[in-house]
């Protein structure tokens, strides 16, 4: 396991607590590291007309790409539930864009967590080559 990850999954526990979730009431953290080991964290942001709302591993995304960054390694996210936090469908999408080989560090607790590759999260996921750009 990278040295970093378990700074990552820390950083991924902490960010939940901004989490703006008041309709669900289910906080989500997120921690990105970058490839030059950076790391930006996310939390989900809820809002009264639902749909809008936005996942905490997408703001981590759009945080860290807002900033020049487009390479990653790892992102690990949280959950305030007793259980693994599988990231959503859109959130797999949208992670995908950035690199299928990222590991995504499923946690449970600190140190009960999975790192599954983003490829195995999204089989035969539509990218960029499937435009033919
Ligand atoms: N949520 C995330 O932030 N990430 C996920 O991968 C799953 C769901 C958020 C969205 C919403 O604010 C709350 O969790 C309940 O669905």
């Amino acid at each position: 396991m990278h040295p970093l990850y378990s700074e990552l999954i820390e950083q991924s526990i902490k960010a939940k607590k901004h989490s703006y979730s008041p309709y669900s009431k289910f906080s989500v953290g997120a921690a990105l590291l970058t490839s030059t080991n950076k790391i930006y964290t996310g939390t989900n942001v809820e809002s009264a007309s639902y749909s809008l709302s936005i996942c905490a591993e997408r703001v981590a995304f759009t945080k860290a790409v807002s900033e020049g960054e487009k390479k990653f390694k790892a992102i690990a996210i949280s959950a305030s539930i007793k259980d693994y936090i599988y990231p959503c469908g859109a959130c797999r999408q949208f992670m995908y864009e950035f690199g299928k080989d990222l590991d995504v560090i499923i946690i449970k607790s600190k140190k009960d967590f999975l790192i599954i590759k983003l490829a195995d999260l999204l089989p035969g996921a539509f990218d960029k080559r499937s435009l033919k750009l």
